[in-house]
């Protein structure tokens, strides 16, 4: 079946227009396959998972165990007890912050984000250091939303405990070397998280590969339901760290005076999980499949290509993020114009639904002198021809203010 048929929603209107979603950066739409998996799990197999000898309990948690391997599998992961669950991106984040930190960091150490981080990857760490009166550090980028990456030899010091970068900057659509990235700081011993959020749903990720420490992302940026997301991590930094919350499934036996844990992954996975949400990540994960990474970056680098295009042809507009290593990501903004304005008004005018803000990445608004940017970002069922409605939409929104 056509890829956008799959996807019922794509079929509203949105103030009378027909629904153009070029706000996947903040959550993709979800095919129908995904949809009907959390239906059928909530009509045949709802259970609560790893507790029952039951029939409907079994079944569930057969299910999910079955998404933990798709879910190895599809990052290549070396183990099935190397993918923790949890609510998304930022949840794996602060998993690893609090547990690292109480663990490694220390009065004086560091802590190395970039200047493009999404404040998920930033603000979780600041409350370490804060915690721990360890210090932020910050990788630069260039003017074209490039990290800097040959100052990170000289930002590490014997202090840097670790270093935390995005796959793909949420704002800008920059592909970062990550492979290049870890190399760099494990000839100096030092672990590295990478956030994934906006890399794994247009870029194909190998963790080996990249032989990053912790790659964090989420379920409902992929075509997956929201409320789930993963924490990979190499089995011996998770057998390292001290468990995160407490609660049940986490242990191993407890009594008043001692409380023993879990081996991995359960151990960071205390209490009742989104159980559906996990299995419709898997579906995702199928529909991914079906399509595989290469159609998905050619299709979007299409659009890219041509929304980009399109774009520089609007008097004043300025387009943020200029990296040859690009996703499907335009930021812009047209002179003197507010973004909320323009998102506002191409909303209304032509059912187009943008993001208008900072994004969640103010120290990168501040990099540029800015409050915020309007954004289009793309999936695998957008067209180019609605490119062409954004862009006349523009046009029209231009013309009005
Ligand atoms: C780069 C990046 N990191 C982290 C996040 C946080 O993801 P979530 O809200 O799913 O936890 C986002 C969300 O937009 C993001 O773009």
């Amino acid at each position: 079946m056509n890829i956008r048929e799959q996807f019922p929603i794509l079929k509203i209107t949105a103030n009378g227009k027909p629904l153009v979603y070029f706000d996947n950066g903040a959550t993709t739409q979800k095919p129908q396959c995904v949809i009907d998996r959390i239906v059928k799990y909530y009509t045949e197999e709802n259970s609560n998972i790893h507790r029952g000898t039951h029939y409907l309990s079994e079944l569930s948690t057969q299910a999910f165990e079955h998404s933990r391997d798709t879910v190895a599998k599809f990052i290549n992961a070396g183990k099935r007890e190397e993918i923790v669950f949890t609510k998304g991106t930022t949840d794996s984040i602060n998993l690893v912050a609090d547990t690292f930190s109480t663990k490694y960091l220390a009065e004086g150490d560091e802590v190395i984000v970039t200047q493009l981080e999404h404040h998920s990857n930033i603000v979780p760490w600041q409350i370490a250091c804060e915690k721990k009166g360890a210090v932020l550090k910050v990788l630069p980028i260039t003017e074209k939303g490039d990290l800097m990456v040959e100052k990170l030899p000289e930002l590490m010091t014997d202090r840097t405990r670790i270093i935390a970068v995005a796959h793909v900057s949420n704002v800008l659509g920059t592909i970062n070397p990550v492979k290049d990235i870890v190399a760099i700081a494990h000839s100096r011993g030092i672990p590295v998280l990478v956030d994934g959020a906006q890399g794994i749903p247009h870029v194909k990720v190998d963790v080996q590969e990249f032989d990053c420490d912790f790659y964090c992302f989420s379920g409902h940026k992929m075509y997956a339901p929201m409320g789930v997301g993963v924490l990979y991590g190499k089995e011996k930094w998770l057998n390292d760290l001290p468990p995160y919350q407490g609660g049940g499934e986490m242990i191993g036996t407890v009594t008043f005076a001692r409380t023993t844990y879990n081996d991995l992954p359960y151990k960071f996975e205390a209490g009742t999980p989104n159980v559906e949400a996990v299995l419709g990540l898997e579906t995702a994960i199928d529909f991914m499949d079906n399509i595989g990474y290469d159609a998905i970056m050619q299709h979007e680098n299409e659009l890219l290509k041509y929304c980009t295009e399109e774009l520089k042809k609007i008097d004043g507009v300025r387009i943020y993020g200029e990296s040859e290593f690009k996703s499907g990501v335009i930021s812009f903004l047209i002179n003197g114009i507010h973004p909320f304005d323009v998102g506002t008004l191409l909303d209304k005018i032509s059912g187009v639904a943008v993001r208008t803000g900072h994004h969640c990445a103010e120290p990168l608004m501040d990099f540029y002198g800015i409050l915020g940017t309007v954004r289009a970002s793309f999936a695998v069922y957008n067209t180019l021809e609605e490119v062409d409605v954004f862009i006349s939409g523009l046009k029209k929104v231009v013309m009005m203010l």
